[in-house]
């Protein structure tokens, strides 16, 4: 009987092989928390793939940035690179499967393997009603929102196999709460919470972690067209407790502690950063 619960505590407290004391700490020193890893992150030349990228480089992670356009892909390596990060880049325009062979490529040629992948990158070509979208658009918005995430790691999985890695999706608080206007986005949004869920339950025999990060509304290019409408943002504000719109910072910080030692128990969960969420 003893022995049995000696067993017990040994396999539930025992060391983590491989995790210094430090990393499987509760974060007193989350500076290089991420340190010897290497993340991908999709659409992270601005907005909150960039804030993302950079946050996870400044915890220690060497970071792979991409997005559709080389100039962009220049902008932010340079950038980032001049804070002293570590970081390369390649343009990816995730809905293109070759696209996305050469950023699995840029991630390898780093050290061997990934750790981290970071699914931001998506569209609304459609701002209007889910009747009024054409095939044509419920391809693009399914395909580069939903379908790119999971092809990409499928592309990335064989390299990411035997290091605690984690993927974390991006959805939105339209995916609870759809907003009238936004139609198949709202829809898209709420597919990746099912991703989420089921790629939690196929990765964790894997030991890779997925979550989700749920922005609410987040002051970028891909927002402006809500943020700078008077009427929308008096009606938003009802509901919203902190009575402001969040920057891309707000949402990096979950993104790094997912990804680090002190989620390691964490997986298949969503998390808003919206300054209040209507879900229970
Ligand atoms: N801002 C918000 O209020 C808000 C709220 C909820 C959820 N979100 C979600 O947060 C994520 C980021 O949004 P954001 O507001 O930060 O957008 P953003 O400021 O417009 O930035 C989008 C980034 O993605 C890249 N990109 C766009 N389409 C791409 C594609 N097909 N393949 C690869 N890269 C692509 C853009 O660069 P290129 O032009 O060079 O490709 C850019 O780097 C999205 O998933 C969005 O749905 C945003």
């Amino acid at each position: 009987m003893l022995r049995a619960a000696a067993w017990v505590h040994w396999v539930l407290f025992r060391p983590c092989t491989g995790l210094s004391v430090r990393m499987i700490s509760s974060g007193i020193d989350r500076k290089g928390v991420l340190a010897n890893r290497v993340a991908v992150v999709t659409g992270s030349t601005d907005g909150i793939g960039f804030s993302i990228a950079r946050r996870l480089a400044q915890d220690g992670a060497h970071v792979v940035v991409s997005s559709r356009k080389q100039q962009n892909v220049d902008r932010a390596m340079a950038a980032l690179q001049g804070e002293g990060l570590s970081v390369t880049g390649t343009v990816c325009h995730v809905g293109k499967a070759e696209d996305r062979e050469r950023l699995v490529a840029t991630a390898l040629e780093h050290g061997g393997g990934v750790d981290f992948l970071v699914c931001n990158a998506a569209v609304n070509p459609l701002v209007g009603s889910t009747v009024g979208a054409s095939e044509q658009v419920w391809d693009k918005i399914l395909g580069v929102n939903v379908k790119a995430p999971a092809l990409l790691l499928s592309q990335l999985l064989p390299h990411m196999e035997n290091r605690r890695g984690a993927v974390i999706l991006v959805s939105s608080v339209v995916a609870y709460m759809p907003y009238v206007e936004l139609g198949a986005y709202n829809v898209s949004k709420t597919a990746l919470l099912g991703l989420t869920r089921t790629l939690a339950l196929e990765l964790a025999s894997k030991d890779i972690r997925v979550n989700c990060l749920v922005p609410g509304l987040i002051k970028t290019d891909f927002s402006k067209v809500l943020h700078k409408n008077e009427a929308f943002w008096n009606k938003f504000k009802e509901n919203q407790r902190l009575q402001r719109i969040g920057q891309p910072e707000d949402c990096a910080g979950l993104v790094s502690f997912l990804c680090s030692p002190d989620a390691s128990y964490i997986t298949g969960e969503s998390i808003a950063v919206a300054g209040y969420s209507p879900r229970l």
